[in-house]
Order: C-alpha cells, then sequence, then structure tokens
C-alpha cells in the first residue's frame, strides 16, 4: 500500500492568522528544489507561472502554458512536500469562462495541486466561485499582477493612491467571499499591506507588500540568489547559489581538464582474472608503442 502523505492541512493555514503564526511560502519548480523546500519546514510552495522567467527562459509569465503548468506541477508534488502544494493558473487558462477556469484547474489538481492560485479581481471573482464550487481551493493574488502587467502600466507598485488602496481592498474582500482560502499581495504599500491584512478573516502573503501580512513568499531564484541581476525592491538575497554553482562547475572544468577527475576511488574495479580474460578474448597484440593491433 502507498504510505500516506504527510501534509500539512489547508485549515491549518487559516488558523496559522488566527494564531499569529507567520505563514511560509517559497516559489519551487521542480521536484529536489520541493524536497529541500519541505525539509527546511515551509508551509506552502507555489509552483508559481514565474516559472516562465525564472526556468523556461521567457520574458514574463505569460507565454506559460497550461502544459507547463502542470508538467512542474506534477514534478513539485511527487516530492511528497508536507507543505502544501499550489499550481498557479497560467495566463489564458481562466480568462476566458469559468468553464475553461474549472478545467483547467482540475488539470492542475490532477498532477499532483493541493490548490490553485489565480491573478486579479473583478470578472476573476467568478471563475474563483467556479472553481471552489468544484471542490478545489484557491489562492488569490492582487496588487501587482504579472499577467496583466500592461494594462497597470508596467511591473509597478500598486494601490499607491486612495483610490487604488480602496479597489485593492474592495477586491480582497470580494476574493474572500468568493471563497479564498488566502490571498496573495504583490507590490503594495505596507501599510496597505497591514489595512488588507486586518479587513480580512482568510490570510494574506505578501510579496513586496510589507511585515503586517500573516505570511511572506519569495521567488526561489531571488531568494536563494540563482539570480543575480537587478531585482525588484522586496528581493532579499539568503544565500548565493548561483556563486556555488559556478564554483562548482569551474572547478569540474579544471580537475577534467588536467586529469584529476577522476580519480581512482571514483572507477569502478573489475577482478584482475575477469579482465585478463576478456583482454584474451579481444586478441590483442598491443605493441611497444602502445597502439592496438587486431
Ligand atoms: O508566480 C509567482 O511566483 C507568483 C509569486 C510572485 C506570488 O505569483
Amino acid at each position: 500500500m502507498t504510505e500516506l502523505r504527510e501534509s500539512l492541512a489547508l485549515p491549518e493555514i487559516g488558523a496559522m492568522k488566527r494564531a499569529g503564526t507567520k505563514i511560509v511560502m517559497v516559489t519551487a519548480y521542480d521536484h529536489p528544489s520541493a524536497r529541500l523546500a519541505s525539509e527546511a519546514g515551509v508551509d506552502l510552495i507555489l509552483v508559481g507561472d514565474s516559472a516562465g522567467n525564472n526556468v523556461l527562459g521567457y520574458d514574463s509569465t505569460v507565454p506559460v502554458s497550461m502544459d507547463e503548468a502542470v508538467m512542474l506541477t506534477a514534478a513539485v508534488a511527487r516530492a511528497r512536500p508536507r507543505a502544501l502544494v499550489i499550481g498557479d493558473m497560467p495566463f489564458g487558462s481562466f480568462q476566458a469562462s469559468d468553464r475553461d477556469a474549472v478545467a483547467n484547474a482540475v488539470r492542475l489538481v490532477k498532477a499532483g495541486a493541493d490548490a490553485v492560485k489565480l491573478e486579479g479581481a473583478g470578472p476573476m471573482v467568478s471563475r474563483v466561485r467556479a472553481i471552489v464550487d468544484a471542490g478545489i481551493p484557491v489562492m488569490g493574488h492582487l496588487g501587482l499582477t504579472p499577467q496583466s502587467a500592461t494594462k497597470l502600466g508596467g511591473m509597478k507598485a500598486q494601490g499607491r493612491t486612495a483610490a487604488g488602496a480602496r479597489r485593492l481592498l474592495d477586491d480582497a474582500v470580494q476574493l474572500q467571499e468568493a471563497g479564498c482560502f488566502a490571498l496573495v499581495l504583490e507590490s503594495v504599500p505596507g501599510r496597505i499591506g497591514a489595512h488588507v491584512t486586518a479587513a480580512l478573516r482568510i490570510p494574506t502573503i505578501g510579496i513586496g507588500a510589507g511585515p503586517g501580512c500573516d505570511g511572506q513568499v519569495l521567488v526561489w531564484h531571488d531568494l536563494l540568489g540563482i539570480n543575480e541581476g537587478v531585482a525588484p525592491r522586496f528581493v532579499k538575497r539568503y544565500a548565493d547559489v548561483a556563486g556555488e554553482i559556478r564554483r562548482g562547475l569551474s572547478a569540474f572544468a579544471a580537475e577534467v581538464r588536467s586529469g584529476a577527475y577522476p580519480a581512482d576511488e571514483h572507477e569502478y574495479k573489475i577482478a584482475g582474472d575477469e579482465l585478463r580474460a576478456f583482454e584474451a578474448e579481444l586478441d590483442l597484440d598491443v605493441g611497444t608503442d602502445g597502439e592496438r593491433r587486431a
């Protein structure tokens, strides 16, 4: 019998808000990363469409397809992490209709997601309701929503005017009432993040939304220092993985070129008599010049 996965139960995420325990979320896009995240004790793993920029080589999250999202979600879920796995719904997978939204959310759940995340409010509130009605937990995402960055005027912080902050709060309440179990707040002033958090029963997970949120999320490649370029203001690097990878690869290349690798301990052995028998079969005549002759 397959061992049951000992994952966090979804209601525990809501309970963490009520208890004042901060929620930790990271993105991950593959099996070993998911295993490491789980071993480090994170609560939620988001298989974000940020895979587009971080692992798939796209310029933005927009080109990410449903097939790619399903493949990455399945790889993460196969690590059977204790953390809950959130599958991010890529651009185009939910905008057109409630029906599309439910069908694509089902694909992510069949790939192993415990819940899905989608960006936006307005017409998307009905998508949230439809997916929740289909029995799938939904995490909302407001503030800077990269899938609609063009409409927002670029990758800019949101909610920086009284009217913008009011809209953000209204949208957040609507998503809560539609059944979201949590809400990502991206790139909004810290004071607004705190106000929205205080107004909601469901937890907020901030990314550039200040310390007043119920939890925080960072993108794997940003927090571990795999991305080295200019980063958004909210990014803090906790490791220098790119430096470590570069050091490791340079050392490998140098040792291959010098002959230091592989050493004796990296070599499989064959018993002397077996080797002699094999070489006799080859009927080799190795001359003094080292040339093999048939
Ligand atoms: O795709 C992603 O990584 C996200 C986070 C930035 C929340 O949506």
